[in-house]
C-alpha cells in the first residue's frame, strides 16, 4: 500500500466571499458552489474545499478561527483502500463509508486532525516546464524560456502543521500510512514524504516550544521556478500580501512564494525540490532563519512595479537612463 498524495483538502472558514476570490485569484477553477461551500480544482483534480463550518458539517479542527479542518490522502486502488481500513480500524475517531460521493476511510490524527483515503481520482496532466541551460546541460536550444501571467497549480504538493507531539505524528505516518522520514530538526520537526520515491515532504510537523496543534502552510506545486515568480507577482498585482518570498529553501533546494491566506495560515507556490529515492538518507538540522530560506525577498515584489515592495517602478527604455 502506498500513499500517492493530497486528493483534497478542506478549509473551514465563514467568508466564502473573499475565498471566492482568493482562490480563483492563486489560480484554482470553482468547479462547485453554494451558500454552504466552494470546491476548487487544481490541473490534476486536486480539490480545495472552503466551508462556512456554521453552515456545512464539517470534521473538528485542531484550532479556532479559520484552517484546515481536514486532509485526504489518495491511494491506488480498492484493495489498498482496504488495507488502509484494517490499519485505521483501531484508530481514535475511525469512519468508513461514502463522503461527497467517494468511498472514504478516516480517523483523527496524533495532532487532532481529521485525515482521510481514498482512491485517486486525480488526472494525469500534460504540462510543458522550463528546460534549463547549465554547464554540462543545455536543456532548452533555440527556445525562450516560460514567462507566466499567472500560476496555474498542478496540485496541492504537501501540508505543514504545528503539533504538541512530532515523535506521535511521525511515527503514525509512518507506521500507518508508508510514509519515509526524508529530514529532521531533532526533537522538532519531521519532514516527511509519502512513499520511499517522491518529492522531498508531502507533510512536515514542527513543533516550536509550547506550540499547539495548528495550521502552518499548505503548499502548491507549479511547474518550474518561473511559475513561482509569474504567479506570485500576478497574485500579489491581486493585492494579496506576500509573507515571505520568493525565496529558496536549503533543506528541500525548492523555490518558493508565501502569502497570507483569509481562509487560514499561509499559502506557497513552489517547484524544483529534491526528488528521493530510497536511497536517501535523513540529514538533521538546527532550525534558524538560513536553514529555513537561504535567501528570500521580506514583503515580496511588488506585482505592479515588479521591484521590492516599496521601490519606485522602474523607467526609461534601458536600465542606464537617468531619470
Ligand atoms: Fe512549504
Amino acid at each position: 500500500m502506498t500513499i500517492l498524495g493530497i486528493e483534497e483538502i478542506t478549509y473551514g472558514t465563514a467568508d466564502l466571499a473573499t475565498s471566492a476570490r482568493f482562490f480563483a485569484d492563486w489560480g484554482l477553477a470553482l468547479v462547485e458552489q453554494d451558500d454552504t461551500r466552494l470546491v476548487f480544482e487544481c490541473l490534476n483534480g486536486c480539490r480545495v474545499v472552503v466551508a462556512d463550518p456554521a453552515r456545512r458539517a464539517l470534521p473538528k479542527a485542531i484550532e479556532d478561527g479559520p484552517t484546515l479542518h481536514e486532509v485526504v490522502w489518495g491511494v491506488a486502488t480498492p484493495a489498498e483502500l482496504a488495507e488502509v481500513a484494517a490499519k485505521l480500524r483501531a484508530q481514535p475517531g475511525f469512519v468508513e463509508g461514502t463522503f461527497d460521493g467517494q468511498a472514504r476511510v478516516g480517523c483523527t490524527d496524533p495532532n487532532g486532525l481529521a485525515i482521510k483515503v481514498q482512491v485517486s481520482t486525480k488526472r494525469p496532466v500534460d504540462v510543458q516546464s522550463a528546460g534549463f541551460n547549465t554547464w554540462n546541460h543545455k536543456g532548452r536550444i533555440d527556445q525562450r524560456a516560460p514567462f507566466y501571467e499567472r500560476a496555474t497549480p498542478i496540485e496541492v504538493g504537501h501540508v505543514v502543521f504545528f503539533t504538541d507531539n512530532v515523535a506521535a505524528g511521525e511515527a503514525f505516518y509512518r507506521e500507518l500510512l508508508g510514509f519515509a522520514p526524508s529530514d529532521r530538526y531533532p526533537q522538532r520537526g519531521a519532514f516527511l514524504r509519502c512513499a520511499p520515491e517522491g518529492g522531498h515532504h508531502d507533510l512536515f510537523l514542527l513543533q516550536v516550544p509550547g506550540g499547539k496543534p495548528g495550521l502552518n502552510h499548505v503548499a502548491f506545486t507549479v511547474r518550474d521556478i518561473h511559475e513561482v515568480f509569474g504567479g506570485g507577482l500576478a497574485f500579489s498585482r491581486c493585492g494579496w500580501e506576500t509573507q515571505l518570498g520568493p525565496g529558496r529553501h536549503p533543506i528541500s533546494s525548492a523555490y518558493f512564494w508565501y502569502f497570507k491566506n483569509p481562509a487560514g495560515g499561509l499559502i506557497e507556490y513552489y517547484a524544483d525540490e529534491d526528488q528521493l529515492t530510497a536511497a536517501w538518507e535523513p540529514r538533521e538540522f538546527e532550525p534558524g532563519p538560513t536553514v529555513f530560506a537561504e535567501w528570500a525577498v521580506a514583503g515580496g515584489l511588488d506585482g505592479h512595479t515588479r521591484r521590492q515592495k516599496g521601490l519606485e517602478a522602474p523607467g526609461g527604455k534601458f536600465l542606464t537612463e537617468k531619470r
